[in-house]
């Protein structure tokens, strides 16, 4: 199933920019939605024309595959995840990277919005993730697939350090206030409870979230580099008086969608064409 996908995709990029190398992809999550406006005549399709992707259900998560040239080569630019919380299992929600492996993805950013669990924080702040803390199932848990990579993935330098430099030197260039940390991804979809939220900081988490990790470590496993950037949407849980709602946070993306866009463009120019950093 990962190879028809993949198969799609590289002839809908060899139609649309014939001999251009696609090895960098992007997930745009919460925020980033309206990042593919920035390149009006990029070619797409809809995930339902992509065997075994399912439209996702989350708001602002668009469900469309946009082809996109930057620099020397081209982006596949995922517009929408599937989360864990939609109900469909662990699987649905790392088979784009598996469908990306097959493809011939060798650099993967991913980005989200979550609440900012670090009192240093603000709404707004981006947080580059330096490691995370996997509250959600773990996604490689089935028979070992020796075609995706080995059975225990080492997980010491899970966000690549090359790619993460260039993320800092690109956002210093942009004067873009980029902070570090660790990203504790969990179910959802209920936010956390001020409770949780204490103990989540005992534990060294700086931001809490309900996607990227599962992504991350299938990514690991298929030996694509990977980086993350989180949009700090709101304060987590009981830090303030005030409920969190889903329309705090895309109020948040919304704000920062153009400086969000613009980090993510610098990045990802900055690292095509590239299959080494
Ligand atoms: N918790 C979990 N996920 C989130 C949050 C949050 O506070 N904000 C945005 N996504």
């Amino acid at each position: 199933m990962y190879e028809k996908a993949a198969s799609q995709i590289k002839a809908y990029a060899e139609k649309f920019f014939p001999g251009l190398p696609f090895q960098t992809a992007v997930v745009l999550g919460s925020g980033l939605g309206k990042f593919p406006l920035r390149y009006k005549e990029a070619p797409s399709v809809s995930y339902g024309e992509l065997e075994g992707f399912s439209p996702s259900t989350a708001p602002g998560h668009e469900g469309r595959l946009y082809f996109i040239k930057l620099g020397d080569g081209g982006v596949l630019c995922f517009s929408g995840r599937t989360h864990y919380y939609e109900g469909k299992g662990i699987d649905r929600v790392v088979y784009p990277v598996r469908v990306m492996k097959k493809a011939g993805i060798k650099n993967l950013m991913l980005t989200n919005a979550a609440g900012g669990i670090n009192r240093d924080f603000r709404v707004g702040d981006f947080m580059l993730i330096t490691d995370h803390i996997n509250m959600m199932p773990n996604p490689l848990i089935s028979a070992a697939d020796p075609e995706l990579g080995v059975r225990f993935p080492d997980m010491t330098v899970p966000y690549d350090l090359k790619f993460r430099e260039i993320i800092k030197a690109e956002a210093k260039k942009l004067n873009l206030v980029l902070r570090e940390g660790v990203y504790i991804g969990v179910q959802g979809p209920c936010y956390e409870t001020p409770a949780e939220i204490k103990a989540y900081r005992v534990m060294g988490a700086d931001a809490v979230g309900m996607s990227t990790v599962p992504e991350v470590i299938e990514a690991r496993r298929c030996g694509i580099r990977v980086c993350a950037v989180t949009l700090v949407a709101n304060a987590a849980s009981g830090m303030n008086s005030e409920p969190l709602t889903e329309e705090e946070v895309i109020a948040a993306g919304e704000k920062a969608a153009s400086r969000f866009g613009a980090l993510a463009e610098s990045v990802l120019t900055a690292i095509n064409g590239k299959a080494e950093l």
